[in-house]
């Protein structure tokens, strides 16, 4: 039996149970993935008794993933760059750390967008906090000529171009709707949108019509953002596909088999989302 779970604090509206529940059912391995509630200033200890939890390695989510990477061995470069950590797993008895929100966030956009291709291209990201950080440093990862980072309150995107260099362009937000123009891709990483919070609120008057919108908001699936956007006739990605292939990596380290993100994973996590939800 392999166990795995998902750390934060709080922890009880984590999808990631579904995910995972879902996929050690359709490969028939005897497994476990559950949530698990811990707090800050149990975060330390937590990770000391890892290599002797029974745990084959979790995911780590809010407000974690920061913390954790100031405490365990990173895995990779990627991770380094980006300082935040959300999948931790075991070698030689001794916890690593990466990060697959990046990864979950390109290979999102490639499933629903066929021949999907930022090199050499301009993209806007709205928000400079935690969701920002991984999605700029894919979008850069891929090879974009300049990631345009629009947000209220202009010191946090000025700490992603120290982070990331001079290919981050800092943006006060009411610029953004003037700096759309050659966008490939657009993106929204704030709170705003969210279920109870107010909408984004873009003009996008000025973007191109190839241009991609997507959303990291998945609560409600179809945010007023990607309505607009699909109005004005440019392609739309919902942000519950970077919820299910960040989660593609973690199932892989711990279980030994890389999984599919199918439709029916899509649909099941969707209605959980909304009892209503049609495909
Ligand atoms: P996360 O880790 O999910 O990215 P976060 O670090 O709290 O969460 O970041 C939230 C983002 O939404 C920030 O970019 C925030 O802007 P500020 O940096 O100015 O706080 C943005 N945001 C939240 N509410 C907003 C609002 N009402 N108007 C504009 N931006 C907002």
């Amino acid at each position: 039996m392999i166990n795995a779970c998902v750390i934060g604090w709080p922890i009880a509206h984590s999808r990631s149970p579904l995910i995972h529940g879902y996929w050690l059912k359709q490969y028939g391995i005897d497994g476990s993935y559950t949530r698990r509630p811990v707090e800050p200033a149990s975060l330390a200890a937590f990770l000391a008794d890892l290599p002797q939890s029974g745990l084959a390695g979790c995911n780590v989510t809010l407000p974690h993933k920061e913390a954790v990477f100031g405490l365990v061995t990173p895995a990779d470069a990627s991770t380094k760059r980006l300082g935040a950590v959300n999948t931790l797993f075991l070698r030689d008895g001794h916890a690593l750390g990466t990060n697959t929100d990046g990864e979950g966030f390109i290979n999102s956009l490639q499933s629903s967008v066929p021949g999907f291709n930022i090199t050499n291209e301009r993209a806007m990201v709205l928000g400079a906090g935690g969701a920002s950080l991984a999605v700029v440093n894919a979008i850069l990862e891929q090879g974009a000529s300049e990631v345009v980072v629009a947000n209220r309150t202009l010191e946090k995107a000025e700490q992603l171009r120290q982070r990331f260099g001079p290919k981050v362009l800092p943006l006060v937000w009411d610029e953004a709707g003037d700096q759309l123009t050659e966008c490939g891709l657009l993106v929204n990483t704030t709170s705003l949108g969210m279920k109870g919070q107010p909408e984004v609120g873009l003009n996008m008057s000025r973007l191109p019509a190839e241009a991609i919108v997507t959303d990291i908001v998945y609560t409600p699936l179809r945010t007023k953002f990607l309505v607009d956007a699909t109005a004005r006739g440019n392609r739309t990605v919902d942000g519950l596909g970077m919820l299910l292939h960040q989660a593609v990596r973690g199932f892989s380290l711990w279980f030994g088999v890389t999984p599919q993100v199918t439709d029916e994973l899509h649909d099941l996590v969707a209605r959980d989302i909304d009892p209503d939800y049609k495909r």
